[in-house]
Parts: C-alpha cells; sequence; structure tokens
C-alpha cells in the first residue's frame, strides 16, 4: 500500500486544523492521525513527517503522540484488532485469562496478526470500564463486557463466519 496522502486526506487535516486558533494547530495532532489510520490502516513514518509539516511541530512530537497511545497502530494490523485489557483491576477478574485463551484460540501470541490478516491480538490499557472485567475492544471501537470464555468464542467463531471462514 502506498503511504501517499492525498488531497482529500490533506482536506480532512484542515477541517481539523480549523477547529483550533492558528496559533494552537498542534492540537490537531490526534485527529490527524486518527485519519491517517483511517484512511490506511496504520500510521507509517512518511505519515507523521506529513503532519508534523502540516502543523509546524516537531516530527519527534509527533511520533510521540503515535507511540504514546496505544489505539494507534504502528504497523499493519489485522481487519480485526482485539485489545484485551491487562491493567491490575482487570487482571483481578480474568484479564490475563481472556488474553492467554484468545492466543491459544487464535494460534499466535499477543502482539501478533493471524496468517490469514484476519485478527491482531493485543494486550491493553485500561478501557476505562473496570468493573465489566474481563473487557475488550475491537477495533478501536466496539467494547465488549464480561468476555469470559464463552462469549470469547461467540466473538471470534462469528467473526470468522461472518468472513467465510470456519474455526
Ligand atoms: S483495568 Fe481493565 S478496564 Fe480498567
Amino acid at each position: 500500500m502506498t503511504a501517499t496522502i492525498s488531497e482529500a486526506t490533506r482536506a480532512r487535516f484542515d477541517q481539523e486544523v480549523a477547529k483550533y486558533p492558528p496559533e494552537q494547530k498542534q492540537s490537531a495532532v490526534m485527529a490527524c492521525l486518527s485519519i491517517v489510520q483511517q484512511e490506511f490502516g496504520w500510521v507509517m513514518p512518511e505519515h507523521e513527517r506529513v503532519i508534523a509539516e502540516r502543523l509546524e511541530m516537531p516530527v519527534i512530537a509527533v511520533h510521540e503522540v503515535t507511540t504514546f497511545y496505544n489505539m494507534y497502530n504502528q504497523r499493519p494490523v489485522g481487519k480485526y484488532k482485539l485489545n484485551v485489557c491487562t491493567n491490575l483491576p482487570c487482571q483481578l477478574r480474568r484479564g490475563a485469562e481472556a488474553l492467554k485463551y484468545l492466543e491459544q484460540k487464535l494460534g499466535i501470541p499477543a502482539g501478533d496478526t493471524t496468517p490469514d490478516g484476519l485478527f491482531t491480538l493485543q494486550p491493553s490499557e485500561c478501557l476505562g470500564a473496570c468493573a465489566d472485567a474481563p473487557v475488550m475492544l475491537v477495533n478501536d471501537r466496539t467494547m465488549c463486557s464480561f468476555m469470559e470464555n464463552d462469549k470469547l468464542d461467540q466473538l471470534v467463531d462469528g467473526l470468522r463466519a461472518a468472513e467465510g471462514k470456519t474455526s
């Protein structure tokens, strides 16, 4: 996939920049990173360079944002990104077990993507729903609560079935 940022994407950057006073245009950095992730699936170094130029900030400052928030992908991910919370409150309520169960079910260690490109599995920082542990986030948008093994099976098998793949 090319890393080239289109004029349409640059126009989306401009819309975000316009939300802030000119001297605070750097405040649009997270929105611009989200836009490139939506369009390319992950944030490439070239994207960080273009965003830094647009926002008149150092490239390293953009990179610091990319690497601080684990919702930004720094490499290609599968069609379904599964982030399982393993912070302490969830650790105490089977969060780590949920991650391990998915490692076994998907046949990959956390951090990897299945060979068919369908799933990327990652540990996650607190998702703000500690009382619902084990919790996970699918594709940075869909929160799943109380993910015991049977619900993990339903989720993964359902997504596989939707893609025409059996477990
Ligand atoms: S520690 Fe897992 S959601 Fe807060």
